[in-house]
């Protein structure tokens, strides 16, 4: 959101800097005045835990880099070395790998945040499509660092992903496996695809990095939404940045490292697959592959559908699915929170995506099988029907006044803690 610059440097180095690079002035307008809405919730501080959380995979993963080995021989083994010999190496791998899961957590409760606010309709639309690649970029590297563990779910998850390029078959004979002996640079996984994973691996989450910067540069010309959807309409409508949300993104950083702290220390397995703590064996298949937990969504989706080609056309629409968002909400009002009808189809996928969680971890038969496709059908229709559907027919709620109105009332008098000079900057 455009404002004056009120960023005065006090030395003569500041100053000298400012007139040539204002690195110091960016920082001071973006992330200290920068005019926040002042009714945002919790929901609203997970992307601040989104970008610490980036920041912790690639610290974490540098390091684990420095000792991990990326051979079939090799890999196993230098997991196992980092985990009993390296000093630390505990610390780091487990951070890592809890920290993966947790990265996962936030971005769905970012992206849930999104969906239920209304974040992604005008003008928001170019900040959540680089949202959506952002996940993206998090699918494939989660992916691939899974991998490099190569026990066995590591190595049966890439044969299982890998070979889905086979389906191409379908549409031209032969396209989908030179496509795959192509991926893994031989005719089965092995050495050259562990090399290649390792090093796209390392090269991933400096693109995400990139995309955040872009994203957050797209959050900050329209500004953030809000919990009531409605325009900022003056400056009684915003709070600078700094104190009011670095106090409370702090706060809501320290509880989340807090629940991060319980796992890692305590259930650092929990959420892992034992099978991976058995050495890759090309030529044994678990009984049951299974992705983590953050994929089984996914995985119960592309199960869904007997076809193959046709499964992972619905695996790669699911997640594509997003990018149309803005497009397919029809609704005049942004939040969830003013559209009675909505709201309750916006619930039913909540539980939709939470349910095809938990199918994606059974076998593929009986009830599993036909429950995986009825709620897959939910998951499809919620973008195609509902979100066009509704938002046409549906009359929303009444919207208040303003920001300022929704938080303290109609003719509520301004708080007595309100400090003098922003008293009088409200009342103007
Ligand atoms: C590495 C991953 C990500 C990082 C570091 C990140 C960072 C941020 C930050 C710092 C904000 C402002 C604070 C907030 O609203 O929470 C934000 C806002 C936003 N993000 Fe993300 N984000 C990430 C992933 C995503 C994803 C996956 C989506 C959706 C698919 C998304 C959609 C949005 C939207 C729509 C907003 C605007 C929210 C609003 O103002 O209402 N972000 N993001």
């Amino acid at each position: 959101m455009a404002h004056a610059s009120s960023y005065q440097p006090t030395s003569s180095f500041g100053q000298w800097l400012d007139a040539r690079l204002p690195v110091g002035r960016v920082m001071h307008d973006q992330f200290m005045t920068f005019p926040t809405p002042r009714n945002l919730n919790y929901w609203w501080t997970f992307g601040g835990i989104l970008t610490f959380m980036l920041a912790v995979q690639i610290a974490t993963g540098v390091v684990l880099a420095m000792h991990y080995v990326p051979t079939p021989e090799g890999a196993f083994d230098s997991v196992e070395t980092i985990m009993r010999d390296v000093n630390w190496g505990w610390l780091l791998r487990y951070s890592h790998a809890v920290g993966g899961s947790m990265f996962f957590l936030a971005a769905y409760i970012h992206t849930f945040r999104g969906l239920y606010y209304g974040s992604y309709k005008a003008p928001r639309e170019v900040l959540w499509i680089l949202g959506v690649l952002i996940l993206l970029l998090m699918i494939a590297t989660a992916f691939m660092g899974y991998s490099l563990v190569w026990g066995q779910m590591s190595f049966w998850a890439v044969t299982v992903i890998t070979n889905l390029f086979s389906s191409l078959d379908a549409v031209i004979p032969g396209l989908g496996t030179k496509l795959v002996q192509w991926i893994w640079g031989g005719f089965a996984v092995g050495a050259p695809t562990l090399n290649r994973l390792f090093s796209l691996h390392y090269l991933f989450p400096f693109l995400i990095a990139g995309v955040v910067v872009l994203h957050i540069w797209a959050l900050h010309v329209p500004g953030n939404n809000n919990p009531t959807g409605i325009d900022v309409k003056g400056p009684r409508d915003t709070v600078p940045f700094h104190p009011y949300y670095t106090i409370k993104d702090g706060f809501a950083l320290l509880m989340f490292v807090l629940l991060f702290a319980v796992l890692l220390f305590y259930a650092p397995n929990l959420l892992g697959h034992s099978d991976n703590y058995i050495p890759a064996n090309p030529l044994q298949t678990p009984p049951h592959i299974v992705p983590e937990w953050y994929f089984l969504p996914f995985y119960a989706v592309l199960r869904a559908i007997p076809n193959k080609l046709m499964g992972v056309i619905a695996l790669i629409s699911s997640i594509a699915i997003l990018f149309f968002v803005p497009w397919l909400d029809t609704s005049k009002v942004r939040s969830t929170r003013y559209r009675p009808i909505y709201k309750w189809f916006f619930w039913v996928f909540v539980v939709t995506a939470i349910v095809l969680g938990y199918l994606g971890s059974q076998p593929p038969e009986g009830w599993y099988l036909i429950f995986g496709r009825i709620f897959t059908a939910y998951y499809f229709l919620f973008f195609l029907v509902v979100m066009p559907v509704v938002g046409l027919l549906e009359k929303p709620a009444k919207l208040p006044g303003s920001i300022t109105e929704s938080v303290l009332g109609p003719d509520e008098p301004l708080p007595l803690s309100v400090p003098k000079a922003r008293q009088r900057e409200q009342v103007l």
